[in-house]
């Protein structure tokens, strides 16, 4: 009885043994096509046409964004560089940073936002115009907190104030 049960144990632990070995023996392809894939972020959300339409409605609101406008550095900003240039620029930001192919060539966000005086009340009409793109886009809530937490990643480096002024 003691012997049968042995020689199961050994059994199961050689299939088991056999088994790793077929897995691993697989060629990588056929080991992945076997688990599910997540869609990336930039994939769910229908790729670059589609981030570049968010990025357009949401640059259009923050340009007559009236917190905004009421600090002087940002105002003067907005008065020198071209529009369809920071479009672009935050696109293939926004693009790289959830899994897309595009490659962000523009400065840092410390560098970019250093002479803006930004504060955190004008950080917080920034998130609000935000949520108004992804709701106005159907932006379902899963890809929406991702979204805000890639934006929120970067908020160390643009609000220089605290101050709620
Ligand atoms: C209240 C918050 C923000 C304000 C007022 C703001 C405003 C601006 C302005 C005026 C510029 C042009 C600056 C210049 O060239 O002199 C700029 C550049 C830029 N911003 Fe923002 N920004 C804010 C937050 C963000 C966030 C959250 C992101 C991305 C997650 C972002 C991405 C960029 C990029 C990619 C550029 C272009 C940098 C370059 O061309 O090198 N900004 N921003």
């Amino acid at each position: 009885m003691k012997s049968r049960q042995l020689r199961r144990t050994l059994i199961a632990i050689v299939m088991a043994f056999a088994l790793v070995l077929a897995w691993n023996a697989l060629p990588a392809s056929a080991q992945e096509k076997s688990k599910p894939k997540m869609k990336s972020l930039y994939e769910r959300l229908g790729g670059t046409y589609a981030i570049a339409t968010v990025v357009d409605d949401f640059i259009e609101r923050l340009l007559v964004n009236d917190i905004l406008n009421a600090n002087p550095a940002i105002k003067e900003a907005r008065n020198r560089v071209p529009k369809a240039g920071l479009k672009y620029r935050v696109t293939s930001m926004v693009c790289q940073a959830t899994g897309g192919p595009e490659k962000y060539a523009g400065r840092s966000m410390k560098e970019s936002h250093k002479h803006l005086n930004i504060t955190e009340r004008e950080w917080q009409a920034l998130a609000d115009d935000f949520k108004k793109t992804l709701d106005k886009f159907n932006v379902p809530e899963k890809e929406q907190q991702e979204l805000f937490a890639i934006v929120n990643s970067t908020k160390k480096d643009i609000v220089v104030s605290s101050a709620m002024k």
